[in-house]
């Protein structure tokens, strides 16, 4: 794996300090820190999560809440730690309360995650749950049912392989989930192995898509699967799903309660 060109890692700091100024939506009005992402652009493993949580937008970095802390025991399931990879996520700014995403704000923010992977050049992209998932392979079905299932793709000119994981702080709620998700990262390396080898030619400058990736207008996601998620994905029905609907639907961050302690504040998760 080469270290990435000057020209790469130029690009990316000129892409940081547009992110950590935009004001594509209403998020900025109430982020503390934009959260670019960050780790090794020359990795060929890139990791996708959904969007900053209380602490990310306290620190402006990735995942350094305790869905953080599970990413990096797993990714040192398979010796690797999170400088080796890069860690983004679909909207670089937090929504109140950690809701989630917004359709007019995915669709603000998908220009900063095609350009970070035409520029990055991964073999492998990491989606972390639903919103991740859906917006990058373009397809409304949920990570319940695709989870495990890597698919060959080419975004933003980079032919790479989508492996849809479940997002780790739903895997805190779940222990199943957890299992799964410990599974499911172990066969990383194997794909690493084995993925589009001519996936990044060179991690010089990117290819002539900025204008219309491919699978942007279809990964637009519809207001029909932000309000009704397919029923398949919802379909874990473990007790502590019920209690805990959100976790069905991977959530993902930061709580929004601070008057009622809920599980999630129980595991610490915020
Ligand atoms: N969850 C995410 O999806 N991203 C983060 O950065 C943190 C938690």
């Amino acid at each position: 794996m080469p270290p990435a060109t000057d020209a790469v890692i130029a690009a990316l700091a000129a892409l940081r300090a547009e992110i950590e100024t935009c004001t594509g939506c209403d998020l900025h009005e109430t982020r503390n820190r934009a959260v670019p992402g960050e780790g090794d652009p020359a990795s060929d493993l890139m990791f996708v999560g959904e969007a900053p949580g209380y602490h990310e937008d306290q620190q402006g970095r990735p995942f350094v809440g305790q869905a953080g802390k599970l990413l990096e025991q797993l990714l040192a399931s398979i010796g690797l730690t999170r400088e080796q990879v890069f860690i983004v996520n679909v909207l670089k700014s937090r929504p109140p309360n950690n809701r989630d995403p917004r359709p007019d704000e995915i669709a603000a923010c998908q220009p900063y995650l095609w350009r970070q992977i035409e520029l990055i050049r991964p073999k492998v992209i990491c989606t972390l749950g639903n919103h991740a998932t859906k917006l990058l392979t373009g397809s409304p079905a949920g990570i319940t049912r695709v989870h495990g299932q890597p698919q060959a793709t080419v975004i933003g000119g980079v032919e790479l392989s989508l492996y849809p994981i479940f997002h780790p702080a739903a895997a805190l709620y779940t222990p199943a989930m957890l299992t799964t998700l410990k599974e499911d990262f172990l066969r990383l390396p194997e794909l690493l192995a084995h993925a589009a080898p001519g996936a990044a030619p060179s991690k010089g400058a990117s290819p002539a898509e900025d204008a219309a990736p491919a699978p942007a207008d279809e990964a637009t996601p519809a207001p029909a699967d932000e309000a009704t998620p397919a029923p398949a994905d919802e379909a874990t029905p473990a007790p502590a799903d019920q209690a805990a609907p959100a976790a069905a639907d991977p959530p993902v961050a930061d709580p929004p309660a601070p008057a009622a302690p809920g599980k999630a504040e129980q595991l610490g998760l915020f």
